[in-house]
C-alpha cells in the first residue's frame, strides 16, 4: 500500500469530527465513574467519548471533579484541578507532601487504598485478559512499609522527586517507610551538609533489614555507611533479612523485595496454596534467592539464574546456609534459557525486572518441557502481554494479584500455568 493510501485508510476510521482536530486543553466537569489502571478515573464527554483522568491523589469512583482535559481523536486526557464532591470515605493524608510527591498516590484513600487498588487492577485484567478470567486479590496489611527508599540530594536539599517532574521535594521523614529508615533522612541531610558524606548532587539509597534496625545508605557509586549513634561510618557489611526460618543476606544497593516480611508472608501462602512442588526448580531472575529458600523445601533440586555477580554470590552463600544448595549462574535468563527447558516435574519460576520478558525468551519457553511455569510481574501492562504472549502452550491455572507496592498504585502478579497437551 503506498503512503497515501495508508494514511488515507488510518483517517477513515477516525470519526469525521473529530478528525484533525488540534490539541487544545479544555475544562470539564463531571463524576468519576469508575477506576482505571493506574488510578485514572474514568469519565465521560457529553457525546459519549471517554476520558482518563490522573488526580494528585486517590480518586473515588462516583466523585464530581473539574479538570483540564486534552481531548484526542477517539478520548480524553487530563488531570483533577479540583473536587466538586469528596467520598466521606476521602482520609486526610499522613504524609504533608502527598499531593505533590511522586513516591506515593493513595494517601487520602487511608484504609480503603487495598479496595481502589482491586477496582484498578480488575481494570486491568479486564480488559487485557477478558472478562471471565479468575483472580484473587492479597491487600497489604496496614502497617506494610517500604525498606528502601530513594533520595535525591541537588546541592541543597534532600527530597523525592515531584509527580511527573525531575523538580525536588523536599522531605524530613517519610511516613512510608519503615521508621528507622524515616528518622535517618535528617541525618543523612545534615552530614552531606556537614560534609561528612559526598556532597555532590545526586541519587540515595536509604535501606534497612529485617526487622528494620540497622539503617545502610548508598550513593550513586556505590558506595556505603551504616548510621551509628555518633554519625555515618563508611560500612561493607550485607544487609541481613530474617524471614521465618531463613536468612537472606544481600549488598546494600542491590535488589530486594520493597517489603520484605510482607512479599515473604504473601509469596509463601500463595504458593504453598498453590501446592507447588517438583523436582527441579528454576528460579529464573532468581536474584539473591529468594523464591528458592522461600520453596526449597518443597523441590529436589534448585537452578538459580541471574545476571548480577554478587547477586549470586550471595545466592548461593544464603542458600548453602539455609541447607539448600543450589546451582546458582551467572547469566542473561533470555541467552541461557535452552529449548525444551526442564521435565514435567520441575517448576520453571520467572520474576524478571519491570519490562517483562523479551520476545526471543517468550519463544523459548513456548518449547520447555517443564509441567508448570509461573511467572511473576511488578508492572501490570507488561506482565498482561506475557501471559497473553505464553498462552499458546501454557495454560493459566492460577492468578493473583499482591498488594507489594502499599500507598502506590502498583501490584505484583502472580500467574501459575501448566503445559498444555
Ligand atoms: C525483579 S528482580 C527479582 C529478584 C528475585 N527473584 C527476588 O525476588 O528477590 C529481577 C532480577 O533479575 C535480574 N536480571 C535483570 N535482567 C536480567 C537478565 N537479563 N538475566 C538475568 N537476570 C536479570 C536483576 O539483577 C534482579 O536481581
Amino acid at each position: 500500500m503506498n503512503r497515501k493510501a495508508e494514511s488515507g485508510s488510518r483517517m477513515a476510521k477516525v470519526p469525521p469530527a473529530y478528525r484533525n482536530s488540534p490539541a487544545r486543553t479544555e475544562s470539564w466537569r463531571g463524576p468519576i465513574e469508575r477506576l482505571a489502571w493506574a488510578g485514572k478515573g474514568v469519565g465521560r464527554s457529553e457525546d459519549g467519548r471517554l476520558l482518563l483522568l490522573e488526580a494528585p491523589l486517590a480518586l473515588f469512583p462516583g466523585e464530581v471533579v473539574e479538570a483540564e482535559v486534552i481531548w484526542k481523536a477517539r478520548h480524553g486526557e487530563g488531570r483533577v484541578t479540583r473536587w466538586v464532591t469528596r467520598d466521606p470515605r476521602r482520609a486526610e493524608a499522613a504524609c504533608p507532601v502527598a499531593e505533590i510527591c511522586g513516591g506515593c498516590e493513595l494517601w487520602e484513600s487511608g484504609r480503603h487504598a487495598p479496595e481502589l487498588k482491586r477496582l484498578m487492577t480488575a481494570d486491568l485484567l479486564r480488559r487485557q485478559l477478558g472478562e471471565g478470567v479468575p483472580w484473587s486479590w492479597h491487600p497489604a496489611p496496614e502497617l506494610a512499609r517500604r525498606h528502601r527508599i530513594q533520595l535525591h540530594w541537588d546541592g541543597a536539599a534532600l527530597g523525592y522527586f515531584r509527580r511527573h517532574s525531575h523538580a525536588l521535594v523536599p522531605v524530613s521523614a517519610c511516613p512510608a517507610a519503615a521508621e528507622p529508615l524515616s528518622e535517618a533522612i535528617p541525618r543523612l541531610q545534615a552530614a552531606i551538609l556537614g560534609r561528612m558524606l559526598p556532597t555532590r548532587p545526586g541519587r540515595w539509597e536509604l535501606s534497612t533489614g529485617t526487622p528494620a534496625q540497622t539503617v545502610w545508605a548508598t550513593d550513586e557509586r556505590g558506595r556505603t555507611w551504616v548510621l551509628e549513634p555518633d554519625g555515618w561510618q563508611r560500612n561493607a557489611e550485607p544487609i541481613r533479612h530474617q524471614l521465618g526460618e531463613t536468612a537472606l543476606l544481600h549488598e546494600p544497593g542491590a535488589f530486594f523485595q520493597v517489603s520484605p516480611p510482607w512479599a515473604a508472608e504473601a509469596f509463601g501462602d500463595l504458593l504453598r496454596s498453590w501446592n507447588l512442588k517438583g523436582d527441579t526448580l528454576y528460579d529464573l531472575f532468581g536474584g539473591v534467592g529468594f523464591f528458592s529458600a522461600l520453596l526449597g523445601d518443597r523441590f529436589r533440586h534448585r537452578v538459580l539464574v541471574e545476571s548480577g555477580e554478587t547477586a549470586v554470590v550471595w545466592a548461593r552463600r544464603n542458600l548453602e546456609a539455609a541447607g539448600r544448595p543450589s546451582d546458582c549462574l551467572v547469566a542473561d535468563v533470555a541467552a541461557w534459557v535452552p529449548e525444551g527447558l526442564g521435565s514435567p516435574e520441575d517448576v520453571i519460576l520467572l520474576d524478571p525486572p519491570r519490562a517483562g520478558l523479551e520476545p526471543a525468551l517468550c519463544d523459548r519457553l513456548l518449547t520447555a518441557n517443564a509441567g508448570t511455569l509461573v511467572l511473576v510481574g511488578c508492572d501490570g501492562a507488561a506482565f498482561c502481554r506475557d501471559l497473553k504472549r505464553l498462552a499458546s502452550a501454557w495454560q493459566l491455572e492460577q492468578l493473583a494479584m499482591l498488594d507489594l507496592f502499599p500507598l502506590t498504585t502498583h501490584v505484583e502478579g502472580v500467574a501459575m500455568m501448566t503445559r498444555r497437551p
